[in-house]
């Protein structure tokens, strides 16, 4: 099955059910996002990790909008030209902690049993596991500000959007078609390999040189984030 592919973790089903329940005792069960309105229109900004935004300038144009949604350790801070200093909603992964302000939520596309207990301790008394990577224990966010997608996300951008292609959707692909969900308007920043190809970052120097774009299929994901810019469904902000 798709799913246990991308798991280390062995646990039954009951396990799965009870760490659900854990995290609705402790998370609001309906997001806060701001109520839909003729009047209005809800516009949002999704930040990718891009060497693109280094010198790009977009830093108050991506400030301007509703809703600004980072990834993972994205920084503001010494990029604020380029990136903007605000940040609505994060996207993070236990392996990708960092800590939050008091008004920033927090979102996780959750695939592994792991993704559900994390956020509920991370926040609280701390989350003591090993992964793939070192993960932060604890974080400082706000607990009211929590938004856990369920993992049949994954599962419908993996199918519906990329026809399987790719081990799994990269977190900003998906945090791209979810603001298709969520937003009246969607911007987009920071996405786009660099000439090699690599999906390298602003806010630091290539370490593997041949990264590419990991386990995602960057090519795909990038034409059809074109396809929906050349369509009008997003505008894409290419960077310098
Ligand atoms: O590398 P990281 O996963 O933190 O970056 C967040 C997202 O930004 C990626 O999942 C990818 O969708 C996008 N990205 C990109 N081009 C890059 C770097 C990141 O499109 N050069």
């Amino acid at each position: 099955m798709w799913w246990k592919r991308l798991q280390y973790e062995r646990r039954n089903f009951n396990y799965y059910k009870t760490a659900v329940a854990n995290l609705f005792a402790v998370f609001p069960p309906v997001p806060d996002l701001g109520k839909p309105s003729p009047g209005k229109c809800r516009t949002c900004a999704v930040v990718g990790n891009s060497v693109n935004l280094r010198g790009s300038g977009y830093g108050s144009l991506i400030d301007s909008h509703d809703i600004v949604i980072r990834m993972n350790g994205g920084p503001t801070t010494g990029y604020e030209k380029d990136v903007g200093t605000k940040t609505t909603h994060r996207v993070l992964y236990p392996e990708s902690a960092v800590d939050l302000d008091n008004s920033t939520h927090l979102v996780v596309f959750a695939f592994k049993i792991q993704d559900l207990e994390w956020p509920t301790k991370a926040l609280t008394t701390g989350f003591y596991t090993t992964s793939h990577r070192k993960v932060k224990p604890k974080i400082n966010g706000n607990k009211d500000l929590v938004m856990v997608v369920n993992p049949a996300f994954m599962k419908y951008v993996h199918e519906i959007w990329m026809k399987r292609r790719g081990k799994y959707p990269s977190t900003g692909f998906m945090t791209l078609i979810l603001s298709l969900h969520i937003c009246d308007e969607v911007h987009v920043f920071g996405f786009g390999a660099d000439s090699n190809g690599n999906w390298s970052h602003y806010f630091e120097v290539l370490k593997k040189k041949n990264y590419r774009t990991g386990p995602h299929s960057g090519t795909n994901e990038y034409a059809i984030l074109k396809r929906l810019a050349s369509e009008q469904t997003v505008t894409l902000y290419k960077g310098s």
